[in-house]
């Protein structure tokens, strides 16, 4: 495998100058570093205004080619995954690259004998065990697409992603250690299953001994299927341009978006990312925290270390189990050299006595990453001083679960850094602010803010929503003419350092999740006795962001602390727990606008507790109501 690795400041440069100045040549050359079973006859082919973005059309492969087969000669017995279990007293599990790709050809059968073909949509709602893995490549290997959910959404969540991409077969295991909890998660699959006539099988891993119900004809156990399967299984041939995954992502009508990566684009722009951002030497231990049913866990656990020949490590439980010091107990003990998590994590660490992280040896590390949300001046700082012993650069990583790969972020030990600066785009990607009246801000010396965009597409951008193109068309490609919109807003120094300041629309990122406020009304709006109801986010030290919600209960019902506790527990069973919201205030009526908006600025600001100014209210149609609402509001 040939490296793709910068080496310095001037190398980025330069690098950087050639991808703006010849797209299609830069990445050229760093596709042909990967295993192809066919070159691909034209490199790019765009039209931001259809949407369309195909990359390497005609050329062939197969992704677990590229993280697989073509290590065996030279990386064969090297740790492809390390496992850390939940409970630190259950053993550590190694896995070879060999041993990986033995795995993953044989489950690819065990898919195969159960009617699974290329195309087909398999959905995945898994712990974070080896297992979780060799499913998810298995799909890959065999063409199928895999769709992860995340294993804490809730049944209906899963009923809802199963039934929208028509999921034929779904992998879970019977429970999953989290902490000192044990969750069944075969329980939440059943009950989602009432309302998913598509699926036909189920594959039940058992990561625990408990007995586990099983509906005949339907459920198989993982272990019993393997038995029955041949070993060896061919890659199949896949176009550049075929689906490799569908990953679900907030969106701010309620309904999730199952943003759709292909195979060849991803493959290149996740590796080369990985390996520039991070700079991994040859025996690196490299650790990302997050779980697999996150972009994060896909790009960043999975594809891009594995296609790099590095050693990843899966970790089962929490940061907070057995105790606070839990994240640095593996460090110490797995020698990680590469630590990534998320800024919610590093702040509710850092609440935490010192002792937690003193008491262990971090000296194997060597840089940081921080993802999710904007990283703040003090977490920033501990993260830096306390875990990096300020020898270590700290990579803050903006992109998203559409981007696939990472997009602007400094290089470790390159790109000088800079608190809560995400810093320079990555060679390859050409961001642009953009103003109020829609225009591009130009690119001058002057320090600048405005909404986020993208003016030129990048190898590993989503190709459309799963089943509505429309609607990828009109959240990214419709508020700014032939540009992708982050729905971020951004902030970009004299030096052209990017930082990130937040999301402009309805989407709120509470610790590192990315939920549409939208999703959460719905579903208080389930309860009998809600008329309607507006959620925002507001700042939390912990969380980064929380949820807040306005309700209007019906006459006659009196707002009670029970009442409140019921609407929470419906958030929780429709969405999630991560979806509840933090605080619930009962309010007589909205601030609406007379077209009928609600006008979210002014419950934005209230919640936030940032009353001095609450900005022109003469547009309302109720101007009274906001009185109303501060005097009851709840702050603490
Ligand atoms: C949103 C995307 C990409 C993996 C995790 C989240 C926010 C992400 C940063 C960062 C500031 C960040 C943005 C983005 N975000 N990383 N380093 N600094 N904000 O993926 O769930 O698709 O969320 O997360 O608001 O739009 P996602």
């Amino acid at each position: 495998m040939e490296n793709l690795q910068l080496r310095t400041f001037a190398d980025y440069k330069k690098a950087y100058k050639k991808s703006i100045k010849d797209p299609e040549a830069f990445w050229d050359e760093v596709a042909s570093t990967f295993t192809w079973q066919k070159k691909w006859d034209k490199t790019l082919e765009w039209d931001f205004k259809k949407p369309e973005v195909k990359w390497f059309q005609g050329g062939k492969l197969n992704i677990t080619e590229n993280c697989l087969d073509r290590h065996l000669d030279t990386l064969g017995n090297k740790t492809a995954i390390i496992w850390e279990p939940n409970d630190p007293d259950e053993e550590s599990r190694y896995i070879t690259y060999r041993q990986l790709f033995v795995k993953v050809s044989h489950f690819a059968n065990v898919l195969k004998n159960n009617g699974i073909k290329k195309g087909d949509r398999v959905c995945l709602y898994m712990p974070m065990i080896p297992e979780l893995a060799i499913a998810m490549l298995a799909c890959a290997r065999i063409g199928a697409v895999h769709s992860i959910v995340f294993a804490g959404f809730s049944s209906s969540a899963i009923a809802k992603r199963i039934n929208d991409s028509d999921c034929k077969m779904l992998i879970t295991a019977n429970e999953v250690y989290r902490g000192s909890k044990k969750v069944n998660l075969k329980e939440m699959c059943d009950k989602a299953l009432e309302q998913t006539p598509g699926v036909e099988t189920v594959i039940v891993y058992r990561r625990t001994v408990e007995p586990t119900p099983m509906k005949e004809g339907r459920d198989k156990f993982w272990f019993d299927e393997l038995q029955k399967a041949e070993k060896e299984c061919p890659p199949e041939v896949m176009d550049a341009e075929d689906m490799l995954f569908i990953l679900y992502t907030s969106g701010s009508t309620g309904k999730p978006k199952g943003m759709v990566h292909t195979v060849g684009g991803y493959l290149v722009g996740t590796t080369y990312s990985f390996q520039n951002v991070f700079q991994l030497e040859k025996d690196d231990v490299y650790w990302c925290t997050a779980d697999i049913g996150w972009i994060t866990g896909h790009s960043y656990i999975i594809y891009g270390p594995l296609a790099s020949g590095a050693t990843t490590v899966m970790f089962e439980g929490i940061p907070s189990y057995p105790d606070y010091g839990r994240f640095w107990d593996i460090v110490d003990k797995l020698k990680v050299t590469h630590f990534y998590t998320a800024p919610t994590a590093i702040r509710s660490l850092a609440k935490q006595p010192l002792s937690f992280v003193e008491n262990h040896d971090l000296s194997s590390l060597k840089a940081l990453g921080s993802v999710g949300e904007p990283i703040n001046e003090e977490a920033w700082h501990w993260y830096n001083d306390n875990v990096g012993k300020g020898n270590c650069p700290v990579v803050d990583t903006w992109w998203q679960t559409e981007t696939g790969a990472i997009m602007i972020s400094p290089l470790a030990g390159i790109t000088p850094t800079r608190p809560t600066f995400a810093t320079l785009p990555l060679p390859g990607v050409q961001p642009v602010l953009m103003d109020n009246e829609g225009e591009e801000i130009p690119n001058t010396t002057e320090p600048v803010e405005g909404r986020l965009a993208i003016k030129f597409p990048w190898p590993s951008i989503a190709r459309t929503i799963y089943g509505d193109h429309q609607r990828y068309k009109e959240v990214y490609f419709s508020t700014f003419e032939n540009k992708y919109f982050t729905g971020d807003g951004a902030y970009r120094d004299a030096t052209g350092n990017y930082r990130i300041t937040g999301r402009v629309d309805d989407i709120v990122i509470v610790s590192g999740h990315n939920l549409g406020t939208a999703a959460t009304e719905n579903a208080i709006d389930e309860h009998e006795n809600v008329v309607e109801s507006a959620v925002v986010g507001f700042p939390h030290e912990v969380k980064g962001n929380a949820l807040y919600a306005y309700v209007i209960l019906y006459d006659k019902v009196e707002p009670s602390e029970e009442l409140e506790k019921e609407i929470k527990d419906i958030v929780s069973q429709t969405l999630g727990p991560i979806a509840k919201p933090e605080k619930i205030q009962f309010v007589s009526g909205l601030p609406k606008t007379r077209s009928g908006k609600i006008m979210r600025r002014i419950l934005r600001k209230i919640a936030s507790n940032d009353t001095d100014n609450l900005g022109d209210t003469s547009t309302l149609l109720n101007p009274e109501i906001v009185d109303e609402i501060l005097a009851e509001a709840k702050h603490d």
